[in-house]
């Protein structure tokens, strides 16, 4: 709590400031309704402010309806809005979700909203439909892809509902029933469903410990002719491998020297946490789509991202898009284009993930000590190797233990990697912690034993 309230004594107005503070990250979703509160002693040697503040400062929570007290049971965040609903505190006994890799939205949201209230105004004048997205969002991506070394003009970006929605559109225009589509093997395994749900056949070929198989993927090209290929260069999804410069430039040559179209899929690029030189953006010319998101950097719930590519490419996946829907909504529109002109939540989200990356590492070889993987410079993932082939049982064990987390199977087209898991560390501490401790009684109880056998708690 300390951490997140960081800089909040601005003034000499102290509890009004703390319970400001509190405020914002309660209204920013940091602090969850139902969390409990430090007793006052502790909160006040924590943040280094008299107890006298403290109190006050609860207080004035307490009148704003974001605290609840209760003699015994301590403080405890709630919502205005639930006023009279009287939730309990969280006891942290709950399931832990290790399945969805997305983070809590990012610092600094609420103040997005807020901003994008009074641009509003200029939007209500029109219809709100628009295929390709509103000017000032696609200016400030465009900005983004010039400034990363991929000089961009706003008409070749198209704001879509997500990566995922950009990536089915893609689908859609590009591949039939019964058409191949080239895949990393493992990969995102929400785009294998969006390839079986398009009755598309993946085609995958295996990313080794070191990375990109570029041979593979060249035979692959050649034998398999697929219509389209689907690739995640930067922190890849599940492993959080990063193509470098020179596989980029051969990879783009095999691309269009065999005509194969290919979504790049970017959702991660921006969680680079170690900083260090980044690779040039992917680009095969009119061959590459690449495809973006706000989902990770800034929040899943706004549902924006985009997709950049040629002009040309653009104009028919406008036209693909009328057969599935009219465009992205125009508020969330406007706050992406609130976050991007503001360094700040992206640079505390980075610094968050990177912290989260290296408790969930050290927890790993304290808990699991025979799981290893390969540390990454970016994502929301560690891809572990198990000692044995038991991911699919270690995950059934897992929820009897209180978390689910995707066997190594959903990654891969045809299921396997059961020497595999993928541990996301996209929460707080403390649940990274908890999650691989029970993690552990999981495995104890899976080692050497048959599925079915497993005793469940
Ligand atoms: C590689 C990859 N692509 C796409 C998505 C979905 O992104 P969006 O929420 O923008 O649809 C995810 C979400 O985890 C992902 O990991």
């Amino acid at each position: 709590m300390a951490a997140l309230l960081g800089t909040w004594r601005r003034s000499r107005q102290g509890a009004a400031d703390l319970a400001a503070a509190v405020e914002l990250q309660v209204l920013d979703g940091h602090l969850a309704v139902g969390t409990q509160l430090p007793a006052e002693r502790e909160l006040a040697d924590a943040l280094g402010a008299s107890r006298t503040l403290i109190g006050s400062a609860l207080d004035r929570l307490r009148e704003s309806g974001l605290v609840q007290s209760r003699r015994g049971s301590g403080s405890w965040i709630t919502s205005p809005a639930a006023r009279g609903f009287n939730p309990t505190p969280s006891t942290g006994a709950d399931v832990i979700d290790f399945v969805c890799a997305s983070p809590s939205a990012a610092v600094g949201m609420h103040r997005a909203f807020d901003a994008a209230r009074l641009l509003l105004a200029d939007e209500l004048g029109s219809p709100g439909y628009g295929d390709r997205g509103l000017p000032i969002l696609r200016e400030r991506i465009a900005a983004r892809y010039t400034e990363r070394g991929l000089p961009t003009s706003p008409a070749q970006i198209m704001i879509t509902n997500g990566a995922h929605h950009a990536f089915v559109l893609a689908l859609r225009m590009l591949a039939g029933p019964g058409d191949r589509v080239l895949v990393e093997q493992p990969t995102y395994a929400n785009a294998l469903e969006a390839i079986r749900a398009a009755h598309a056949l993946p085609v995958p070929v295996a990313l080794g410990r070191d990375g990109w198989d570029l041979d593979g993927i060249e035979a692959a090209l050649r034998q398999a002719g697929p219509r389209l290929a689907y690739l995640i260069v930067d922190f890849h999804n599940p492993t959080g491998l990063r193509l470098d410069d020179e596989g980029r430039e051969r990879l783009a040559a095999l691309l269009t020297k065999s005509r194969t179209p290919a979504v790049i899929d970017e959702t991660l690029v921006e969680l680079d946490i170690d900083g260090g030189p980044a690779p040039r953006p992917f680009s095969a010319g009119d061959w590459s789509i690449l495809v973006g998101t706000s989902s990770k950097a800034y929040w899943g719930g706004l549902r924006i991202g985009w997709i950049r590519a040629s002009e040309e490419l653009l104009a028919r996946l406008s036209s693909a898009r009328f057969g599935l829907d009219l465009g992205s909504p125009v508020f969330e529109q406007l706050v992406l284009a609130e976050l991007l002109a503001d360094p700040e939540p992206l640079a505390r989200r980075r610094e968050e993930v990177r912290v989260q990356r290296d408790v969930l590492a050290e927890a790993v070889r304290e808990h699991c000590p025979e799981w290893t993987f390969r540390l990454p410079s970016g994502g929301f993932w560690l891809w572990c190797s198990l000692p044995e082939r038991m991911s699919t049982r270690l995950a059934v064990a897992a929820a009897a233990h209180g978390v689910q987390v995707a066997p190594g199977s959903r990654f891969g087209a045809q299921g396997g990697l059961e020497r595999w898991i993928r541990l996301p560390f996209s929460q707080p501490p403390d649940r990274l912690q908890e999650a691989m401790r029970r993690l552990a009684l999981a495995e104890s109880a899976v080692r050497g034993q048959p599925l079915g056998e497993i005793p469940v708690r």
